[in-house]
């Protein structure tokens, strides 16, 4: 099922830039060049995004609120609906903490919300500490998040506590106090540091997990998914496992060094997809743009924890006499069998799948989707790949195919 955003913030955002040009909307001309220039910057030339300065400029921001906000909000969804299924997200008491460090207009306060307004839980109040170095954008979408709030949960109480503050300059000065539960950091890490060693945003991450994590609380860093951008992410996991955190997810626990970064020589990034409802606007915008063949949200994340007990991996991998993978790619059907790519946090694995062995113990394996999490049993050695012999086994145990909706 794909996930569909909320209309909340797209009614919002049509008024906002509605506002701006004396009541009326812009022509879908001029609405479609500044997406461009959007997509552009944010792709090709994101040495200008240093400084935020095409943030400046009304347009720019109009299209970063229309078109990356409503994505940011459902890979936020996605990957906490993902912690769902690991119970590791800490909604056991009434209230809840979180640190939005680089919020801009909070797209993941707000799928943190959504998600929590729509699940089961105790939750009485979220309070949030929001920090970057403007608020501009937080103080125009509060309005349809209050909107959001007041039709889905009216009873939480939700508190926006605005730190302003330079997050390169908490690797020396004054940290934050406070220890949040929940700790994002989404499409900000590859804004820091810009063209400066990679061991500035470890250092970074190293202190503010350290002093602003609770011990049972979990960080979840989003990133785009661009090639340099997602292996900068890629590159963290080594650091920050020797430094004594656990990653949660996407990589399986074993082993520290990320084995993709090293497959195929530095092709590969780390990535995951999944389709997605944009808001009508945009559907109507990207047949100009002749980008609406496949809506589909693609990010790179490392959600990482301080205790080992967060990590349901190791219970799981205790029970079971096979290896647990991550698929990173689907299930292709090939002459005669099936084939995907796994990692198991120490290797990177083609795995095949004979389909004269499909029986109703390996038949998950042939709708594997790239990230799904699963167990593979009696497998042999064949060459460069690791075949399931005849009593394998195939135990798909999270998968973005079971997502049902909110
Ligand atoms: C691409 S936006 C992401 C915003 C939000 N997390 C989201 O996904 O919608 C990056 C945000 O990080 C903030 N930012 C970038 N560098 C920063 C820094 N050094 N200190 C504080 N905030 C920073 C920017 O102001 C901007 O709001």
């Amino acid at each position: 099922m794909k996930l569909t955003v909320p209309p909340y913030f797209e009614e919002h955002v049509l008024e906002i830039v509605a506002s701006a040009g004396g009541g009326r909307l812009p022509p879908e001309d001029k609405m479609l060049s500044m997406l461009e220039k959007l997509t552009h910057v944010l792709t090709l030339e994101r040495e200008k995004l240093e400084g935020g300065t095409p943030y400046k400029e009304d347009s720019f921001l109009h299209a970063y609120l229309l078109y990356v906000f409503p994505q940011s909000f459902a890979k936020v969804v996605l990957t906490l609906w993902e912690l769902k299924t690991y119970a590791v997200l800490p909604v056991q008491d009434k209230t809840l903490r979180v640190g939005d460090f680089g919020c801009g207009p909070g797209a993941a306060s707000m799928g943190l919300l959504w998600f929590l307004a729509k699940e089961k839980n105790v939750l009485e109040r979220v309070d949030i500490t929001a920090v970057d170095y403007r608020f501009d954008l937080l103080e125009m979408m509060k309005p349809a998040m209050e909107k959001m709030m007041r039709e889905e949960r009216p009873q939480f109480r939700v508190r926006f506590d605005p730190v302003k503050a330079d997050l390169e300059a908490m690797l020396e000065g004054a940290p934050l106090k406070e220890r949040y539960h929940v700790l994002f950091m989404v499409n900000v890490l590859n804004e820091l540091f810009i063209n400066q060693p990679l061991e500035k945003r470890f250092d970074l991450l190293k202190r503010i997990l350290g002093r602003n994590l609770t011990d049972d609380g979990i960080a979840v860093i989003i990133e785009p998914s661009l090639r340099t951008v997602s292996r900068d992410l890629m590159k963290l996991r080594e650091p920050l496992a020797t430094a004594g955190f656990y990653i949660i997810a996407p990589c399986p626990p074993e082993g520290y060094s990320c084995p993709y970064l090293t497959y195929r020589g530095t092709r590969e990034w780390c990535h995951f997809k999944y389709p997605y409802v944009p808001p009508p606007v945009m559907t109507r915008l990207s047949r100009e743009l002749r980008r609406d063949a496949a809506w589909l949200i693609k990010w790179s994340y490392l959600v990482i924890g301080k205790s080992k007990g967060k990590n349901p991996f190791y219970a799981w991998m205790s029970q079971e006499d096979s290896r647990l993978m991550r698929a990173i790619s689907r299930a292709m059907d090939e002459k005669g069998k099936y084939k995907c790519y796994g990692c198991t946090g120490t290797s990177v694995e083609r795995v095949e799948l004979l389909k004269r062995h499909i029986n109703e113990h390996t038949a998950g394996f042939k709708d594997i989707i790239r990230g799904d999490v699963f167990f593979a049993g009696d497998l042999v050695r064949k060459g460069n790949s690791l075949r399931f012999a005849e009593n394998g086994r195939v135990n798909v145990i999270w998968s973005r195919n079971f997502f049902t909706g909110l």
